[in-house]
């Protein structure tokens, strides 16, 4: 299997990262994405008929899981899971990533996977002969998360250019916040990134930035009448290296009405969920918040992921 490239031609590629995108890759997929939502609505079709998925996770989701094997299903396709390969699969007695890839890839036609370890996504799809499509992949990448977010973004705003990106919460371990910047790189965008001094969003993303006017601050509600979108994100809590040191951090900042008060009329409230206590249930029904939105667009973003890739 070819290593992912940077010019994006779906057909037979991984998705191992956000970075393999570019601004012509990003519109294909979500001109398709649009005509996904009315497949999506009328319920199903035979688009990948005889394919198989297999989606692997060595790590909890409620959302990527179903959001995969939903859109699989609604193509016509099939679906084989197993949500605890941590425990169950042959990893246990000391297989290899690069063996489990191989032997999977020989029974399916694309293989979904999570991990909580950075590159471990990447050391399967080395021995896969089949498409892998990461679903997270420790605090490093969430590229179809970041995708569906940009979706979002661009089906409310018509586009990214002169937007402003409020980015809030753990931009230190949010690796969906990590891919956001990766794909959003590619437009004419001013970031802000606001979080707790030890949380905040790596140098070597920070980098990628150059050329982008990026303000980095503490506090939300100075920055947040700025912003055309606001991205937020959860303590990462697993990612911490013990429960003392997340605890500093735990419930350090919460986006309620008094935060919604001072932001844009037609700002975007995102959040990919699950949220702890960093957005108040009383936004739920402020029409600028767009996370359960952003469910519905992940199903017909994975949709036409899954068909460009398949072809
Ligand atoms: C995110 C993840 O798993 O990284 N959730 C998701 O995929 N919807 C974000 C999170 O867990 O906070």
């Amino acid at each position: 299997m070819a290593e992912p490239n940077l010019k994006m031609d779906f057909k037979g590629q991984h998705i191992l990262s956000a970075k393999q995108f570019d601004k012509k890759g990003l519109l294909v997929l979500f001109e398709e994405a649009k005509k996904m939502e009315k497949v999506f609505a009328n319920g199903e079709s035979d688009i990948l008929k005889g394919k198989i998925l297999a989606s692997l996770f060595f790590e909890p989701s409620t959302r990527t899981r179903f959001s995969f094997e939903i859109s699989m299903l609604r193509l016509g396709g099939k679906v084989v899971s197993n949500f605890d390969m941590l425990r169950t699969s042959s990893l246990k007695k000391f297989e290899t990533l690069y063996d489990t890839g191989k032997c999977i890839s020989q029974m399916v036609d694309v293989i979904v996977m999570r991990h909580p370890d950075a590159s471990a996504v990447t050391k399967l799809a080395q021995g896969s002969d089949v498409p892998v499509i990461s679903a997270g992949e420790g605090a490093e990448e969430h590229p179809t998360q970041a995708l569906l977010d940009l979706y979002t973004i661009w089906k409310e705003k018509g586009g990214f250019d002169g937007l402003t990106i409020g980015m809030v919460g753990d931009l230190k371990y949010s690796r969906v916040q990590h891919s956001q910047c990766e794909l959003l790189k590619h437009f004419d965008v001013k970031f802000i990134f606001v979080s707790s001094p030890g949380l905040k969003m790596p140098d070597g993303i920070v980098m990628t930035l150059s050329g982008h006017n990026v303000t980095i601050g503490e506090h939300v509600d100075d920055f947040v009448p700025e912003m055309d979108v606001i991205s937020v994100s959860r303590v990462q809590s697993e990612r911490f290296p013990s429960e003392e040191e997340y605890k500093k951090y735990a419930g350090t900042f919460v986006i309620n009405e008094d935060v919604m008060k001072r932001a844009k009329k037609d700002a975007l409230l995102l959040h990919p969920l699950p949220r702890v206590d960093e957005i108040a249930f009383d936004v739920d029904i402020d029409p600028r918040a767009k996370y359960f939105e952003q469910i519905k667009n992940g199903v017909a973003v994975r949709m036409a992921l899954l068909k460009l890739i398949l072809g």
